[in-house]
């Protein structure tokens, strides 16, 4: 089959292809971020899983997909429309691929920001065939026009097609294959609900245990001729912000500091693991300068007082939007920071993790606060 325009936009395989923003890019290539570098997808299809059994973690939603979809391959029938939704890096892209390979499907990918105009998905969507699935990450930012037109598609399995002008235009509807939808969204919040009440299915992945990522590891590492004990995955593990994209990430640097300081096929033992991260500047909770200066803004310059979020976006120098979407779940998560209707501020955890004093005289809002 000729390739088509949009499987080159696939926004995980080609982040510069063509129609490619770069406004749409991650903020930055921040070394803890959740969200890919350029490239590294591309350079970690080795790394990613293509069974449910080699899909680690997740328990509760692989349990539902087994169900789900051994009953409807049973009934010889499409999945139901899938969304899944969670923080990059997480393993939304990497479980579209593995539903499709479980189903014996074909997959074709794309994204929301890669999709203009209607027209670009109707193309898309009279293409498909039976029983084939679609991937469309970042679903939430497709436009309005482009999403009215995959509700008939999702629904119906059918195309409304306006041809024509003015006076003389006619409206035609086209039926499409029966196919699966799956969506993917760091944000849920921002889909519309007559697009979200269309998917059938709808999963919130959830960060990974440490141990978990310790068995992601321990798998990446054999795939890459790494040589690492259980505590040097557990310790690269506790670091890596309960995502795998991280842990696979964390686990490369740490081989490449242990191949050029130790030696080429020297183990990496627990004490290497963190002599590396230490290294790399990467801390015991796997935060990075960007979340130190984060909470040291709270803690230090506005005394644990409430800070709005866009005064803390110009008080740290970074965008609004990614304060929100990168760094925040994960501090809010590990009870570094909390968000109140005043704004946010940060908890005794995090001035205990910064080595700092807790505030004195914080008035009723920070005494309770700190009783725990
Ligand atoms: N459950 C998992 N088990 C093993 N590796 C995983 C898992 N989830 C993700 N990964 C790894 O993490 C990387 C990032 O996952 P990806 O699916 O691209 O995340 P997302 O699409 O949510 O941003 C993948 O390349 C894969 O190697
Ligand atoms: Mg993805």
């Amino acid at each position: 089959m000729p390739s088509t325009r949009w499987e080159a936009d696939s926004s995980d395989a080609s982040p510069q292809g063509a129609g490619f923003n770069p406004a749409d890019a991650a903020p930055d290539v921040r070394f803890v971020s959740g969200a890919a570098t350029a490239g590294e997808d591309a350079a970690d299809v080795t790394l990613r899983p293509t069974t449910l059994d080699d899909y680690l973690g997740q328990s509760r939603v692989k349990e539902n997909l087994r169900v789900l979809i051994t009953a409807a391959l049973q009934r010889s029938e499409p999945l139901d429309h899938v969304l899944l939704s969670g923080p990059p890096g997480l393993g939304k892209t990497t479980l579209a691929t593995v539903i499709a390979h479980e189903l014996g499907a074909g997959i074709k990918q794309t994204s929301g920001p890669a999709i203009e105009r209607a027209g670009d998905l109707a193309a898309i969507l009279s293409n498909l065939e039976p029983g084939d699935v679609l991937f469309i990450d970042e679903i939430h930012r497709l436009s309005r026009a482009v999403e009215e037109v995959l509700y008939s598609a999702m629904e119906d399995f059918t195309l409304d097609i306006v041809i024509g002008k003015g006076p003389a235009a006619r409206s035609l509807t086209l039926d499409i294959a029966h196919f699966t939808l799956i969506g993917a969204t760091t944000r849920t919040a921002l889909l519309s609900n007559p697009l979200r009440d269309r998917f059938g299915v709808n999963f919130r992945l959830d960060y990974y245990s440490p141990a978990e990522l310790s068995d992601i590891i321990i798998r990446s590492a054999t795939i890459l001729g790494v040589t690492i004990d259980g505590d040097g995955a557990a310790e690269i593990g506790s670091r890596s912000r309960g995502t795998p994209r991280l842990a696979n990430r964390l686990l490369k640097r740490v081989r490449d500091y242990v191949q050029v300081n130790v030696g080429p096929a020297a183990p990496v033992t627990e004490a290497l693991a963190r002599e590396a991260l230490g290294f790399f500047e990467v801390d015991e909770l796997g935060l990075d300068w960007m979340d130190i200066k984060i909470l040291r803004t709270l803690a230090e310059t506005f005394a644990g007082r409430p800070v709005g979020l866009t005064t803390l976006a110009s008080a740290t120098g970074e965008e609004a939007d990614s304060l929100e979407d990168v760094y925040e779940p994960y501090l809010l998560q590990n009870g570094l920071i909390v968000r109140t209707p005043k704004g946010r501020q940060a908890t005794a955890r995090a001035y205990d993790h910064l080595g700092l004093p807790h505030p004195e005289c914080g008035g009723a809002q920070q005494d309770s606060l700190f009783e725990e």
